[in-house]
């Protein structure tokens, strides 16, 4: 993929998309080939380079893995919390709410919000680090396809407005065309 480009990942369920996305956001790890980016082949990162590098991604999982018990403000400072930052993280998690246009619902547990406001929070949440590469997993499953076609007008505009690299699986074939390519996958194998 081109560095500012937006790429689906496309194929029937239990192909890989997933697999593939954990690959390259380093949260599974491999036992063979190779992930590169930015020119550095992620395998062999050390471990501190390794919690380096993830702080470089922006991950929008499946189901959105907010924490229960936090504020949608919370939820969104959690990856930077235990960090320091050169940002106020209170003030950088209610401008990323406010582009999700959830400012008003800071303080909302996820239970008292909707799956496409759960969906917003998760994705504030992944650009909490101003990520060059977002990683995205089915971001507008489960969602009517308004709020999912706003999702999507979200996640471009990333692309757009800050440059960022977008790799999203998914099912939809609206969302895929609107990419700038498509993978597709079938049996752990691109096609
Ligand atoms: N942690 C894991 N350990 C072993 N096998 C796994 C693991 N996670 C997924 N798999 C298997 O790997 C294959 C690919 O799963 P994956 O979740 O990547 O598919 P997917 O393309 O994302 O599917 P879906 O469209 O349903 O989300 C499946 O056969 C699945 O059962
Ligand atoms: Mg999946």
């Amino acid at each position: 993929m081109e560095r500012g480009t937006s790429v689906a990942l496309t194929g029937p369920s239990g192909s890989g998309k997933s697999t593939l996305l954990h690959l390259i956001g380093a949260i599974e790890r491999l036992d063979a080939g190779s992930i590169v980016v930015g020119g550095r082949e992620i395998g062999g990162l050390s471990g501190k380079e390794l919690a380096a590098y993830r702080r470089t991604v922006g991950f929008v999982f499946q189901r959105f893995h907010l924490l229960p018990a936090l504020t949608a403000l919370d939820n969104v400072i959690a990856p930077v919390l235990p960090f320091r930052t050169a940002f106020d993280k209170r003030q950088r998690a209610l401008e990323l709410l406010d582009l999700v246009g959830l400012k008003d619902r800071a303080g909302a547990l996820p239970s008292q919000l909707s799956g496409g406001q759960q969906q917003r929070v998760a994705i504030a949440r992944a650009l909490v680090n101003d990520p060059p590469l977002l990683l995205a997993d089915e971001p507008t499953g489960n969602l009517d396809s308004r709020t999912g076609e706003s999702i999507v007008d979200l996640l471009l505009s990333l692309r757009d407005d800050r440059g960022a690299t977008v790799v999203v699986a998914t099912h939809d074939p609206g969302l895929a065309e609107r990419c700038d390519g498509s993978l597709r996958l079938r049996d752990g194998v691109l096609v």
